[in-house]
């Protein structure tokens, strides 16, 4: 984060300090502002200003500083730096990255007035101009490309605050070469120098032409997400769950299948060895889809909860600007944020340090409207320069007590897409992941279903809706039997469960830990789908055919459906358990 000398400030001396709350007098500033607190200069940012009095959230721990110490105002607004060196990093809230504040600090959470770039500006990178001396440009269009990872190609752009909209300027001078960041690569005749260094501040949306109808899903491996409750690229989602119920384990396979471009993991105060646990393992990871790591794909925002609260409001912001930046290159970036009550939480605790009227659970009133604010920001969008791309936010919801009519869920319920509700009987009884199909929603199901039937099989729809209504009609049944017995109920209702029961064992289970279950692309998910749908067929001639519903249900080769999942070999597989369970079942009669 760097805020550049302006020319016209006027400091200002401390007032008052309560926890990350600091007010200061005689400070001329404009809302959202950056501000240095106290001698040892810790960040902050102006939230309200009232008359003489100027209040600051400061994002790093204010004990020992007191009144009377001095503020000083950068005059700029929360910003993030954008360029080559955001992936493989990770960042704390206001993207400080933690190495640097470790090699610095000797821990990453003792950071208090420790400045450092966001971006590396000494690292050389070799770029590579795409255009010519000569070539008009527009605003936010590229000039150039780095290798910023193995996996990604950086696209360098004119920032799309350096010309009006509808300006051109001609490039009068073009690089070729081994740069810094801050090193001209392209001149404009009107005056520009294109760096591959940009600002922006956090809490503004980048421009963009036109936001667009998402019709590409964000293919997940995760069966139970596309099957039934698909996000499409650009789309939003809620996870919400109680404790312990797979929120996190659902953010990471979504970071590491998903098949975006770019990740944007932000982990906002969790539970500090949780996000110890992100900090160590992601570095880790492969990237299945190209085999390098995953971090070449990746930027990691973490803020635990023993982190400062104002850095965890901020840390949602800054996600969202890097998700927007690779967006406007073409992107399509995934967005997680985990756990977004944690962020609520933090604006809460804000609020009322500011003694703001408190909303309801003691939210500030303006809840809702910062949700959509950030949700609001994906979307599949015509950028600037012409081309296309996504961001899509998926966040996780931790109601306490997994009750999900406090207001954080239902706020957030209100404004995505998707809603995928986690259940803690079914965490409980191992059923992983713990989705409960009942609640659970997509409202981008028939929009992406065009791309589903052109890439994969033209009666995906039928064969969804079948699922469900098995589904729904063994919900029913479960009642039912509550009260009599299964035993009571008639043979094709007893066969019904029978399939349901495969339905939710082999189909809507998934192990995120088995090497091979673990990823699901969307023909096996349709594959396992139709051996189920061929079992259910072939069982219901054969009890017509009088066939004991007994011996159906015992026939040796359905429980081979349970065992789709872990094949490698999936194809083959299913043909063969397909023929097998209609030879078994048609012997019978
Ligand atoms: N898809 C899955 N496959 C296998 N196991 C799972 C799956 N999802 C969750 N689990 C199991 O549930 C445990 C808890 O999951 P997770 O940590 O994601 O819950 P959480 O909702 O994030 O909890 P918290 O509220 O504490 O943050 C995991 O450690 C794992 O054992
Ligand atoms: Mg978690």
């Amino acid at each position: 984060m760097s805020q550049t000398e302006q020319a016209v400030r006027e400091d200002g001396i401390i007032a008052s300090v309560s926890g990350p709350v600091v007010t200061a007098r005689d400070l001329d500033a404009r809302m959202n502002d950056v501000v240095y607190v106290g001698d040892e200069g810790l960040m902050g940012e102006v939230i309200e200003i009232e008359g003489d009095i100027t209040t600051i959230q400061v994002y790093e721990e204010t004990s020992g500083i007191g009144p009377g110490e001095p503020v000083e105002n950068t005059g700029e607004p929360l910003s993030v730096d954008l360029g080559p060196g955001l992936l493989d990093t990770i960042y704390d809230g206001v993207q400080r990255p933690l190495d640097v504040l470790e090699d610095k600090m000797g821990s990453p959470y003792l950071d208090r007035g420790v400045d450092a770039p966001g971006i590396e500006l000494d690292k050389q990178w070799e770029f590579e101009p795409t255009v010519e001396e000569g070539d008009e440009v527009g605003r936010g269009d590229i000039v150039g490309v780095v290798e910023e990872t193995i996996t990604i190609d950086h696209k360098v752009m004119v920032p799309p605050d350096a010309l009006e909209e509808d300006e051109m300027a001609e490039v009068v001078a073009v690089e070729s070469g081994s740069f810094t960041v801050e090193e001209t690569v392209v001149e404009l005749d009107n005056g520009e120098d294109v760096t591959m260094l940009q600002e922006w501040p956090v809490r503004e949306a980048r421009p963009t032409v036109e936001k667009k109808t998402p019709r590409t899903p964000l293919v997940s491996g995760q069966r139970i997400l596309d099957g039934l409750f698909p996000i499409a690229k650009g789309g939003t989602a809620a996870i919400p769950g109680p404790f312990g119920s797979g929120k996190t384990v659902t953010q990471h396979q979504l970071a590491k299948y998903a098949d975006a471009d770019i990740i944007i993991y932000v982990g906002c105060g969790e539970r500090g060895n949780e996000m110890t646990e992100v900090i160590d393992d992601f570095p880790e990871l492969e990237d299945p889809s190209t085999g390098n790591p995953l971090m070449a794909r990746t930027s990691l925002i973490a803020n635990t909860s023993n982190m400062p609260v104002a850095a965890r409001e901020s840390c949602v912001y800054t996600g969202i600007t890097i998700a927007e930046f690779y967006r406007d290159m073409g992107y399509d970036v995934a967005l997680m944020a985990d756990s977004t009550s944690r962020w609520a939480e933090a604006m809460r605790e804000i609020s009322s340090r500011l003694e703001e009227m408190p909303g309801e659970e003691g939210y500030p009133a303006y809840l809702a409207a910062r949700l959509s604010q950030f949700y609001e920001r994906a979307g599949y969008f015509e950028n600037v320069n012409g081309t296309e791309g996504s961001v899509s936010a998926i966040g996780a919801v931790s109601p306490p007590g997994g009750d999900f009519s406090e207001p954080v869920t239902q706020n957030t319920l209100r404004i995505v897409k998707t809603f995928w509700a986690l259940d803690a009987d079914l965490a409980e009884r191992r059923h992983f992941p713990s989705i409960n199909w009942n609640e659970s929603y997509s409202l981008y199901k028939d929009q992406l279903d065009p791309w589903f039937q052109e890439e994969v099989s033209d009666d995906w729809p039928e064969k969804r809706q079948w699922a469900v209504d098995v589904l729904d009609e063994e919900a029913e049944l479960q009642e039912i039997v509550q009260l009599v017995g299964k035993d009571a109920l008639p043979e094709d209702q007893q066969l019904t469960l029978e399939i349901a029961r495969y339905l939710r064992e082999a189909y809507l289970q998934q192990n995120a830990f088995h090497p091979v279950d673990t990823y699901c692309p969307p023909e096996k998910t349709y594959l396992m789908l139709t051996t189920i749908e061929t079992f259910h067929d072939e069982a219901f001639d054969a009890l017509e055919a009088g066939v004991p519903v007994e011996e159906i249900i015992d026939i040796d080769s359905a429980p081979q459906i349970n065992r789709i999942g872990v094949q490698e070999d999936y194809e083959e597989y299913v043909e063969e358990l397909k023929s097998d369970i209609t030879d078994e079942l048609r012997s019978l009669y």
